[in-house]
């Protein structure tokens, strides 16, 4: 097995530099397979779930160069296989974007569905609406989804699910839309930062899309795409996750490249907790002051889509809340079931109780270590924030839920004066 070894309580001090956005980057690299030529993408981060992507892209007939310093060189090369196995989707569900593109360029797509999942219900029906509005068939079968289409037309598709709209499933109506004939217009469109990238890089791909960063889309279609040179953009998520670090662990940190645009809502919820918050041009320092018995401040958040509370940085934000002086409440709204840290945090001395789609926390004075297991990527964020906030050793089963999303993690927190260790084999127990 695999876990992770920190010994808390040590301040985080010192400047970190923040990679390229993991989900800005999947939707980057699967708009390469529409390219009639090469795509050069800088500050691609070296994570799991690329890797698990390129290895699909190559699957699909792309040549793939993973050159220094997180540049990707991607080319179509042969564009007859139009299958993405579940071996490979199942480790990573983002890899469904590939539908839209295949459809677009290949006439079709047999893609895995993705099954469960840790965090809720991630059902794909919009992603197949769209596709469905566009002019493809689509038949499920076997675990797959067979999707064809002779031409893809233009159409009026809304994306809103039950919790807003969706994220992936925007992204992948759009990398259909762009090469479909006539104009599409999709209603509720996401507004996160990667989905806004992509459009950006489709545009300099040749691709004709209006609208970008406003909840409705128009694109008119075009009839092939060119290649492009793109940075991906900074990783909002890493950011915040650090920053939380930071004020969790009294420390003081300079945030490196980022962008404080894509993270406002989360910006104001940390200076609710009593966090000092400086806004820099590239950068933010987060310090949280070492006085004797100063300590954070209780708030509430509710998760919204952008440019709402991300709730990919709730469990990472809850940290805080477990450890202010008085009661404060999360409220995830975007997905159904994304509390699996709580107990586990409970496990570390926070109190924490869940009901319905809130949590409600009320805060301690201190945590201490314990084993514990994570069950996501972004839960496990949170489990080494708490871990290196806490008195004494903590391990965390599992290091490859980490390595999905944040790159070079341990050295970077290493870097900041943390003590902590990703290690194979069996753990100590934390001695008493
Ligand atoms: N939904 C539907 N039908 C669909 C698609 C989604 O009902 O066809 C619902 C989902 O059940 C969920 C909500 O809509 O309740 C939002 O799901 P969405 O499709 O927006 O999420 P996603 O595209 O699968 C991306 C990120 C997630 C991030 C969410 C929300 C990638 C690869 N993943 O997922 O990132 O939490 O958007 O911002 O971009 C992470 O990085 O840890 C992560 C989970």
């Amino acid at each position: 097995m695999s876990y992770i070894e920190i010994e808390g309580g040590r301040p985080l001090e010192g400047d970190v530099r923040i990679s390229g956005a993991k989900n800005g980057a999947l939707l980057l690299l699967t708009a390469a397979l529409l390219s009639d030529s090469v795509v050069r993408l800088k500050n691609v981060p070296d994570v799991s779930d690329v890797s698990t992507l390129c290895m699909l892209l190559q699957r699909l007939g792309m040549r793939v160069d993973r050159q220094p310093d997180g540049v990707l060189e991607l080319e179509v090369e042969d564009e007859k296989p139009y299958e993405a196995p579940y071996e490979l989707v199942e480790k990573m569900r983002g890899s469904v974007c590939v539908l839209g593109p295949l459809l677009a360029r290949r006439k079709r797509a047999r893609v895995a569905k993705p099954g469960g999942c840790a965090i809720g219900q991630r059902p794909i029906d919009l992603h197949e609406k769209g596709m469905k509005l566009l002019g493809a068939e689509i038949d499920e079968s076997e675990g797959y989804v067979y999707s064809e289409a002779k031409k893809l037309k233009g159409a009026e598709i809304d994306m809103l699910g039950p919790r807003g709209p969706t994220v992936t499933g925007t992204a992948n109506v759009l990398l259909a839309a762009v090469l479909a004939e006539g104009r599409t217009i999709i209603k509720n469109a996401a507004r996160e930062p990667e989905v806004q990238d992509l459009a950006l890089m489709l545009n300099e791909m040749g691709a004709r899309i209006s609208g970008i960063g406003e909840s409705t889309l128009i694109i008119d279609g075009v009839t092939s795409l060119g290649g492009v040179e793109r940075s991906v953009i900074p990783d909002r998520i890493e950011a915040g996750t650090f920053m939380a670090a930071a004020a969790a662990t009294r420390g003081d940190v300079l945030v490196q490249n980022i962008r404080l645009d894509h993270l406002e809502a989360f910006l104001s919820a940390l200076e609710k907790t009593g966090a000092e918050v400086d806004r820099e041009l590239f950068g933010c320092r987060v310090r949280m002051t070492r006085k004797k018995g100063a300590r954070l401040k209780p708030t509430d958040i509710s998760t919204a889509p952008h440019p709402g509370f991300p709730t990919d940085l709730q469990a990472p934000f809850s940290v805080l809340l477990a450890l202010s002086a008085g009661k404060g409440s999360v409220t995830e709204n975007v997905f159904t079931n994304r509390f699996n840290h709580v107990d586990e945090l409970n496990r570390l001395g926070a109190n924490i109780l869940v009901s319905e789609k809130t949590a409600y926390i009320d805060g301690v004075a201190k945590l201490t270590g314990a084993r514990v297991k994570a069950t996501d990527l972004r839960a496990c964020a949170a489990l080494v924030i708490a871990g290196m906030a806490a008195k004494g050793k903590t391990i965390i089963d599992k290091t490859e839920y980490l390595l999905r999303g944040y790159e070079r993690v341990d050295e970077k927190l290493t870097s900041l004066g943390a003590d902590i260790k990703l290690c194979e084999g069996e753990p100590q127990e934390p001695a008493v």
